[in-house]
């Protein structure tokens, strides 16, 4: 009976802490009965930062097909957050969704069940927001969706971790030698619980290989500690890849740029050469199955 509860405390406790962020997102129970409720039409919008560079389709394509192969009856809709990079994309005649007019587009083909799943990495600052832009949608249009599922992000649980690390030691290039280092690039929080997350994907990759690293701009895991570690060990060549979805701005600039401040530079100063490889995790095999599975399990936990 005590081992009972303890458990229900600690359910308690991570409710909670779930139910911490900014903006709840509540699904509505349906009047409907079951059946019916998953005969209805289903409408799913990935909802990512976004891109203003090409690298856009190459890494938030692979997720959106795999997303269709599992879900070929849903109405599937992009959505950027980004208003800068949507008006960007406008100047260049591309026209992109924001999570509003996603939603707008699904209310008016009477889709009555949404999933939103989420292309960020880990909960951080974007996905909050997400949540409150949902939660805004639903509130002023009066709750057009009988039902809203919220895909959570890449990294959730050390499965995720794990399940991702593997996906990319099986896409490192064949050129790279077992005395090479690689050193990933994330993109931080300031505030927040972005940080811990990467705090834990860094010490996992770590665990599975001793000369990968994580660091991150914007965030706890900064250039001067993560080239101390590779130092540390003699390392004399790494790879610079990003783990963000997209190998956008922040990969093409401080990862692989030619100003002096970018980690490439930075590398070749202190004697490490750095050989950028510009490769969302969109584009690595696997990945994509992860936000397919937190998708599935956003609808299914739901039934
Ligand atoms: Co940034």
């Amino acid at each position: 009976m005590k081992k009972n509860m303890g458990w229900v405390n600690s359910f308690a406790l991570i409710s909670l802490l779930v139910a911490s962020s900014v903006c709840q997102v509540v699904a509505m129970p349906s009047s409907e009965t079951k059946t019916t409720e998953k005969k209805s039409p289903l409408g799913i919008v990935l909802v990512a930062f976004g891109t203003s560079t090409d690298a856009g389709e190459r890494a938030y394509g692979p997720i959106e097909k795999a997303v269709r192969a599992a879900y070929p009856g849903a109405s599937v809709r992009r959505a950027y957050t980004s208003n800068i990079i949507r008006k960007k994309l406008a100047a260049q005649g591309k026209k992109t969704l924001s999570v509003d007019e996603a939603l707008d587009q699904l209310q008016k083909e009477k889709v009555s069940r949404v999933a939103i799943q989420s292309l960020h990495v880990a909960v951080g600052a974007e996905f909050e927001e997400m949540l409150c832009d949902i939660n805004r949608f639903q509130t002023e249009r009066k709750k057009p969706f009988t039902q809203i599922y919220i895909g959570r992000p890449l990294i959730e649980s050390r499965q995720d971790i794990n399940s991702a690390i593997r996906a990319l030691r099986a896409d490192m290039p064949a050129e790279r030698k077992p005395e090479d280092g690689v050193v990933f690039m994330g993109h931080g929080n300031n505030s927040g619980q972005g940080d811990t997350t990467y705090l834990a994907i860094g010490a996992e990759l770590q665990r599975h290989d001793p000369k990968m690293f994580l660091g991150t701009v914007e965030g706890a895991l900064e250039f001067g500690e993560i080239s101390r570690a590779v130092q540390s060990v003699g390392i004399k060549r790494v790879w610079l890849q990003p783990m963000m979805i997209v190998a956008g701005d922040h990969a093409i600039n401080d990862l692989a740029g030619d100003e002096p401040d970018s980690w490439k530079n930075m590398f070749a100063k202190i004697g490490v050469s750095a050989q950028p490889r510009l490769r969302g995790l969109g584009e690595v095999p696997g990945i994509p199955d992860i936000f397919v599975k937190h998708l599935q399990k956003a609808i299914e936990k739901s039934h």
